[in-house]
């Protein structure tokens, strides 16, 4: 970690130093392993598979039958440093990192980064998930702001490293979660100013901690001996919603965080798996106790949760929700079962992680009380099975040893320990609303059959991980049995696997439902529309050269789930990842979050800003 300068990688990245990738690696026999599959990967492919010369070809004729469902011609890959969209589509910018939610606040000054009480009035870093709620005739938008590039706010910092508590709160401010009410002005989208919803969740706002780690020993720490309440919440990735009406935002590389400024110091058993050890990302820790392992070992056991927010109520607490367990948490797709109860899926985004989902023990009912639907209920992981079929198995007691409190604090340990399927890095799960089913983007995993994961576990080619050294991903769908979210066994099949047909004619190929028009890599970011369109966007390579060629910048797909048709609805600016989609309340709006983008986006000068931009169809037309 000292020889490499780690403020550029991405979190995944920065992980990976930790434990590098094996030398012994023979490329040609994993590669063979999948391509060898070809038999096995016809039957599960929904759509077929682009290497037609393999005979990996199934039917698409339904797709020719059916009236197209797209409200919009594909528009091609790009490679610039700005926003493109479909023709008679427009884009305008609707929030950009460092603008003000109050009239007191000062717009964000890229000469001094600003100051640290500053930092929570204005718009956070990094725009991740975003949901859209409708209070009243008035439209709130909540969204994450994942995490912060140092040098753009400590310019004067060497290196953007922090070197005062203060430059720490400063950071810690520009994270966390923006809520803002938005309104369609003559002059288009814009923040209203000094709403009474407008507020700022940081990385040191009061939460409560509720579930079954709620007051165990794990998680005291000196200024919570009882274990229950909590400083803010770290790294929110992607996010989620109730249908009660709550924001639900997901901590993902919270183990990023934390370091000891004693370079000795033994650390507690579990740490390991979490990628939690001396080093930080911020030096948070030499600024800020809490974050110093040495002072504060169980600090980290109150984080890598799921938290809701109630976006009407300003005064309101945010809560953790252990129930939903702990890991890297991506977002969290909220259903209801036949029954009423609600069922979360829940990915874990690391390689050779886990896909998750939690069935609450209460149905919901309008009206009645929602605070512990999220606390009381049973945790599964899945398990696929090679022939298209999967089972949901149970944390629990007796499948696993560990008690309640001990699941949902080493949630990982306990998949592992029931033989949970390790995936390649599931991110977003979205549920289709106008039927039974659901979709988990498997972004990449560079280390499909070549390492295990941090907990040991194997990660063999098989079922819906189906690439070796799977550089491109690819998008898992699964069919509850007796059309019940509740229901613990399904059938699954792949509905895209992305890749590219022009450098390859393996498994690497892609689906059949990829073509030189559509081409991408790493989906993350997902949301259905109420058409039952899947919206996908991607955070991967956009080098646009080599196994990436014709893949252009990151982009946002929508994907036809019945015929399997993928088209390209947006490309962002180079260097950006696309994610975070929402719809306006009367669904002529779409919102995408443009996060890290390179060059000067969106304003042409200084330095580039994370920013929401606002897409609508110039004839004023629903779009999804
Ligand atoms: Fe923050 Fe897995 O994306
Ligand atoms: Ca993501
Ligand atoms: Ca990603
Ligand atoms: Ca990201």
């Amino acid at each position: 970690m000292k020889h490499i300068d780690t403020s550029e990688l991405s979190w995944d990245d920065w992980d990976e130093t930790k434990r590098p990738a094996p030398e012994t690696t023979d490329f040609d026999q994993v590669v063979e392993a999948a391509v060898s599959r070809r038999g096995f990967l016809s039957g599960l492919l929904a759509f077929g598979s682009g290497a037609a010369a393999m005979g990996m070809l199934s039917g698409t004729s339904s797709q020719a039958a059916m009236a197209s469902r797209f409200g919009f011609n594909a528009i091609p890959a790009f490679t610039d440093g700005t926003v493109h969209v479909p023709d008679g589509y427009s884009w305008q910018v609707l929030s950009r990192w460092g603008d003000a939610l109050f009239n007191d606040a000062q717009p964000h000054d890229p000469a001094t980064g600003g100051t640290a009480a500053n930092a929570e009035r204005i718009f956070g870093e990094n725009t991740d998930g975003m949901e859209l709620f409708s209070v009243g005739n008035r439209q709130i938008i909540a969204v994450n702001h994942e995490y912060v590039n140092p040098k753009l706010n400590l310019p004067q910092n060497e290196g953007g490293k922090p070197t005062s508590a203060e430059d720490v709160l400063k950071l810690q401010n520009l994270q966390g979660v923006t809520i803002m009410e938005v309104d369609q002005t003559t002059n288009g989208w814009k923040i209203v100013k000094d709403s009474p919803y407008n507020n700022r969740i940081t990385h040191n706002t009061p939460m409560k901690i509720s579930g079954p780690a709620a007051g165990h020993d794990l998680l005291k720490t000196s200024a919570d001996p009882a274990g229950t309440t909590v400083l803010g919440t770290l790294n929110n990735c992607g996010s989620g919603r109730t249908p009660w009406g709550t924001y639900l935002t997901c901590e993902e590389n919270f183990n990023g965080y934390f370091g000891s400024t004693d370079e000795n110091l033994e650390l507690p058993a579990g740490f390991d798996r979490y990628g939690i050890d001396h080093s930080s990302r911020y030096a948070y820790d030499k600024y800020d106790a809490r974050f110093d392992l040495s002072k504060n070992p169980n600090e980290p056991n109150r984080f890598g949760y799921i938290v809701e927010i109630d976006p009407a109520d300003i005064d309101g607490t945010p809560v953790k929700r252990t129930a939903l367990g702990r890991f890297k948490h991506e977002n969290a797709a909220v259903v209801l079962a036949s029954d009423g109860r609600p069922v979360v899926y829940l990915g874990d985004d690391e390689r050779g992680e886990f896909l998750y989902k939690f069935v609450g023990e209460n149905a919901y009912q309008v009206g009645g009380d929602t605070s512990k639907l999220l606390d009381e209920g049973q945790l599964y992981v899945a398990k696929f099975n090679e022939d298209g079929v999967g089972e949901w198995l149970a944390l629990t007691t007796d499948t696993t040893g560990m008690t309640d409190a001990m699941i949902a604090i080493h949630t990982r340990q306990a998949a592992s320990y029931v033989g949970a399927t390790t995936m390649d890095r599931p991110e977003w799960v979205a549920v289709n609303p106008i039927k039974v089913e659901a979709y988990c983007a498997l972004t990449n995993n560079k280390n499909r059959a070549v390492k295990t994961n941090a907990g040991g576990d194997e990660t063999p080619v098989s079922g819906p991980n189906p690439r070796a050294e799977n550089n491109y991903g690819q998008i898992v769908r699964w069919y509850p049995d007796a059309d019940d979210h509740a229901s613990d066994t399904f059938k699954w099949d792949l509905y895209v696997m992305a890749g590219n047909p022009t450098v390859h004619n393996d498994a690497y190929a892609g689906s059949d439902n990829i073509n030189e028009g559509n081409l991408f890599n790493s989906p993350d970011g997902m949301v259905f529309d109420k058409n039952g369109m899947l919206w996908i966007q991607t955070d991967g390579k956009d080098s646009n050269e080599g196994d990436f060629a014709g893949m252009g910048n990151n982009q946002m797909l929508v994907g036809d789930p019945i015929t399997g048709e993928i088209k390209r609805f947006m490309t962002g600016p180079k260097g950006s990842e696309v994610t975070g989609v929402a719809f306006s309340s009367d669904r002529r709006t779409i919102f995408a979050g443009i996060q890290h983008p390179g060059g000067t986006f969106p304003d042409g000068v200084g330095s580039p800003r994370s920013t929401i931009v606002a897409i609508t169809k110039n004839d004023g037309a629903i779009i999804g």
